[in-house]
């Protein structure tokens, strides 16, 4: 399976890269096994994202994705962005290869990981909101997680 137009240009133009310097919340994941790494910067106000910034060492799937995932929660509360699954990220993406789904757990986990880091800024135990950060949903068969 080729990738989609989209990926293509999310992957040639990543909308959000860079660092950001007072973020609200952090967050970083690492694919264990290819050593990927991806950092997502949030700002928030309100209960809403109000800018969103990510840097990708990765695959070109991983910086598409990102791409992508800071476009769909860009403006969103954070109880949305909470929502935002790899599989979405994906559909807007119009699909990946299954051999790179997992790259797009990258993304689902670096935003909770870094709304996870917002809550845990302000005092709040993060895990009753933000659940445990998943390493892998175990679905499609592709898991590169090291359990
Ligand atoms: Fe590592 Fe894609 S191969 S995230």
């Amino acid at each position: 399976m080729a990738y989609s137009e989209k990926v293509m240009d999310h992957f040639a133009n990543p909308r959000n890269v860079g660092e950001m310097l007072e973020a609200d919340g952090i967050g970083e994941v690492g694919n264990p096994k290819c050593g990927d790494i991806m950092k997502m910067y949030i700002k928030v106000k309100d209960n809403v994202i109000t800018d969103v910034k990510f840097k990708t060492f990765g695959c070109g799937a991983a910086i598409a994705t990102s791409s992508m995932a800071t476009e769909l929660i860009k403006g969103k509360t954070i109880d949305e962005a909470l929502k935002l699954t790899n599989k979405a990220v994906m559909e807007a993406l119009d699909g990946l290869p299954p051999v790179k789904i997992h790259c797009s757990v990258l993304a689902e986990q670096a935003i909770k990981s870094a709304i996870a880091d917002y809550y845990t800024k302000k005092g709040i135990n993060p895990t009753p909101i933000v659940g445990e950060i998943p390493c892998c949903d175990h679905e499609h068969g592709s898991c590169n997680c090291v359990e």
